[in-house]
């Protein structure tokens, strides 16, 4: 259970800097597509900063605590924090990446927790995988 209790940290640590990314970029877009990127990174903040809570008690059921500490967060993060406001079509970019990230923490997760034969969390985190794929077909779609 420890392995799965650590892949889950950072399942929600990476989610967490993901939320906050993409509510950083949905403030920040400047440029002639600026509804578009606006809307589109609206729809993907609310739905990460609304699984901070879901990962969060996910983790509570497996008798973890929950990471709550921003350097804490940053260092079990796998997608890199970001200090600079990059251009609409670059955060799009910058988004698919970082979706792509997730999906990879989120599948290793998914990995431990049929092993662990956690099946209710499986299923939480294939519901997961699924809505980060649309949201990067969003986004691959957009910079094509
Ligand atoms: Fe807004």
């Amino acid at each position: 259970m420890e392995q799965l209790i650590t892949y889950m940290k950072n399942v929600f640590a990476t989610n967490y800097m993901y939320y906050t990314k993409a509510h950083g970029f949905h403030v920040n877009v400047t440029g002639p597509d600026f509804y578009e990127y606006h809307k589109l990174l609206q729809k993907i903040y609310e739905d990460s900063q609304k699984n901070i809570d879901a990962i969060a008690e996910e983790l509570r059921s497996i008798q973890s605590l929950v990471p709550f500490n921003l350097d804490r967060i940053e260092a079990l993060s796998l997608i890199k924090d970001i200090d600079t406001v990059p251009k609409g079509i670059d955060m799009m970019q910058i988004l698919l990446d970082d979706t792509e990230t997730l999906c990879e923490c989120i599948r290793v997760a998914r990995e431990e927790a049929i092993a662990q034969e956690c099946f209710g969390l499986v299923n939480y985190l294939e519901e997961r995988l699924d809505i980060h794929y649309k949201y990067q077909w969003m986004l691959r779609s957009t910079l094509e």
